[in-house]
């Protein structure tokens, strides 16, 4: 089976505050985008990148992957993105060719997920799971609450979930790329990442053990953590 990589990074990067879009920004001197096309292509089973782009840098980006060395096997592709993350991988899986029958779906805000983590959610794929989502435990208790109106007003806890059943989930998640697409087509509401719309469609979901290094550069702590990390790897 033939498996494709789309990488939503049309997104601005509100959290992480002023500056170029989010998936622009470097990490250690190199984009954080190139990161994440490189953390695709590194597994031998993915023959093609379809990168979603923010609309405007379409064309810096396609220069950026043409001037940052892929593997020989890895092809590519840019598309410009959407208004939101679910809209921006819609219009990825259109770009698709065909003869891909898996597809992975990877944020460009996630540079540093290791090959093995990407190879594990293919082979489960593989093994017949409809959707795989790499996930970990969590370390902090998560509780419930009532949103207050004003911001920062105390907040009346509602529950505590039981932390041993909670899981924080990453990318790349991994689908069988018709059930992807039919949970696109079908799932209007708006929803925070690609195996929810599969749960909706009642299909089977699977979570497979995620790594620290695929965390999220979310806000700016995040980028002194990455580049910690990609100079801890250069030792
Ligand atoms: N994304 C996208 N298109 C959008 C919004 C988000 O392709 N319209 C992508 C981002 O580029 C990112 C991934 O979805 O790679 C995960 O989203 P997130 O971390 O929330 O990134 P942003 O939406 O850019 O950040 P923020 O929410 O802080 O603005
Ligand atoms: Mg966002």
């Amino acid at each position: 089976p033939r498996t494709a990589a789309v990488i939503p990074a049309a997104g601005r990067g509100v959290r992480l505050g002023p500056g170029a879009p989010k998936a622009l920004r470097t990490l250690s001197g190199t984009p954080m985008l190139i990161h994440a096309v490189r953390a695709m292509a590194a597994s031998r089973a993915v023959s093609l990148v379809v990168v979603v782009a923010p609309p405007d840098d379409t064309a810096e980006v396609k220069s950026l992957l043409d001037t940052h060395a892929l593997p020989e096997r890895t092809d590519f592709l840019v598309v410009p993105g959407g208004g939101s993350r679910q809209e921006s991988v819609k219009l990825g899986l259109d770009a698709l060719p065909p003869g891909i029958d898996i597809v992975l779906v990877h944020d460009a805000a996630r540079p540093l997920v290791p090959v093995d983590t990407v190879d594990t959610v293919i082979e489960a794929v593989r093994d017949g799971a409809p959707a795989v989502v790499p996930a970990l435990p969590l370390a902090d208790t998560v509780k419930q609450v009532q949103p207050a109106d004003t911001p920062g007003a105390p907040e009346p806890v509602v529950a505590t979930l039981e932390r041993s059943r909670l899981r924080a989930v990453q990318t790349p998640q991994g689908f069988d790329r018709d059930t992807l697409v039919r949970a696109h087509e079908t799932v209007t509401e708006n929803v925070t990442d690609d195996a929810s719309m599969v749960e909706q469609l009642g299909l089977r979901v699977v979570v497979v053990p995620g790594h620290e290094e695929a965390f999220k550069v979310t806000r700016p702590l995040d980028l002194v953590l990455a580049e910690a990390v990609l100079a801890r790897r250069r030792l």
